[in-house]
């Protein structure tokens, strides 16, 4: 039996990340398995910031009571989201439908930057849910002590933003090279894992802005019937196997080889999935041709990963800092210069918890 306290607040800031082995594809008839196992880097300067305030309830119309404000406005199709979501819960957390819930959250990276941001807005949105769980069993949280939980619950409302509870490096999904690996949720990595990944930065480059004519979700859901499928998961299983002794190797020539293969064959899976689709666009074909051009002149460790979006991910050991601005400033377009047309992040640490008051917008 749960007694939450009649009110109260919790507050997460929890990070994107970006996948180096992707996940694309679910297990059929499941709830959000992955069809095979994914490796991300946790990111730390594009995160969500997200409060859950619970009250007395004021009406019963609906099973869950429900508001939602990002960025200090109401958002419909966010709130429908996240209610269709609880609505799932409500046979495991009962509370969900005791209280009046009104949640505010906002995202450090522009809303129009083209970026994915339910990796970093389902993950905080399952710290908030876990914790306010603990209290009404009056218990205390611990997220070192109850990450596989969140990371469980994430992953329900969205696969990729199980990883994001991780720091540094996750790896979700079983293989047979990693006994503790779980389809339900990330695990963190041992120290050599975590000091290969630590040294890379993430320079997105924001090769186009529009919203994506077709989600993740729609992708995956071509993933079944694929004339591919079978043989993309046993790649994806091989790809993880050669990426995790390079990164334990400090082979960093190995390391990108295999981001830029998996990159690539993502797209390459949209193309060729039943209902063909792409989204890369000529631009970001330019970028790529440019990067692998500047890599083999210059012998510099810079690899690109792609999202599922037209925006490049380059990475590079943060050593490398001064060559990759001469390689912005020389090699692209000089609009990527622009502050508005990239974002500079990191490999960071993973969640934290916010002070429990709720801001006003
Ligand atoms: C290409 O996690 O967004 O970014 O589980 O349906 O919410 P749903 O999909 P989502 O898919 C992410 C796909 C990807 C690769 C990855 O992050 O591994």
């Amino acid at each position: 039996m749960y007694s939450c306290p009649p009110e109260g607040v919790v507050g997460w800031r929890s990070p994107s990340n970006i996948a180096l082995i992707k996940y694309w594809g679910k297990q059929p008839q499941r709830e959000q398995l992955p069809a095979n196992p994914s490796l991300s880097f946790t990111l730390h300067h594009a995160y969500t910031d997200m409060w859950l305030y619970w009250t007395r309830r004021t009406h019963r119309d609906d099973p869950i009571e429900l508001q939602l404000y990002f960025e200090g406005r109401p958002a419909d199709d966010f709130r429908k989201r996240i209610y269709d979501f609880m609505l799932r819960l409500l046979p495991e957390m009962p509370f969900l439908g005791e209280y009046a819930i009104t949640i505010r959250t906002r995202n450090s990276f522009p809303h129009s930057a083209g970026i994915a941001s339910s990796a970093s807005a389902m993950s905080a949105l399952a710290l908030c849910l876990v914790e306010w769980k603990y209290r009404c069993h009056g218990l205390s949280f611990d997220l070192h002590q109850h990450y596989r939980e969140v990371s469980d619950i994430a992953r329900r409302a969205s696969g990729s933003a199980c990883r994001s509870i991780v720091p540094q490096v996750a790896l979700w999904g079983a293989h047979p090279d990693v006994e503790e690996a779980s389809d339900s949720y990330a695990i963190p990595l041992p120290k050599t894992y975590r000091d290969f990944a630590e040294q890379w930065r993430d320079l997105i480059l924001i090769v186009d802005k529009s919203p994506k004519s077709i989600s993740s979700s729609q992708g995956h859901a071509l993933m079944e019937g694929h004339p591919y499928a079978t043989t993309r998961y046993q790649q994806a299983k091989k790809h993880l196997s050669v990426l995790l002794k390079a990164m334990k190797d400090g082979d960093i020539e190995t390391f990108g080889r295999i981001v830029e293969a998996e990159a690539l064959t993502l797209h390459a899976l949209m193309m060729c999935s039943p209902t063909p689709y792409m989204l890369l666009k000529p631009q970001t074909i330019d970028v790529i041709n440019a990067i692998q051009n500047w890599r083999r002149t210059r012998d510099l460790p810079m690899y690109f990963t792609l999202d599922a979006g037209p925006n490049v991910h380059l990475l590079y050991p943060q050593t490398y800092e001064a060559e990759i601005w001469t390689f912005i400033a020389t090699a692209l377009p000089s609009f990527y210069y622009h502050p508005s047309r990239y974002l500079a992040d990191e490999v960071g640490n993973g969640p934290h918890p916010l002070e429990p008051t709720m801001p006003d917008s």
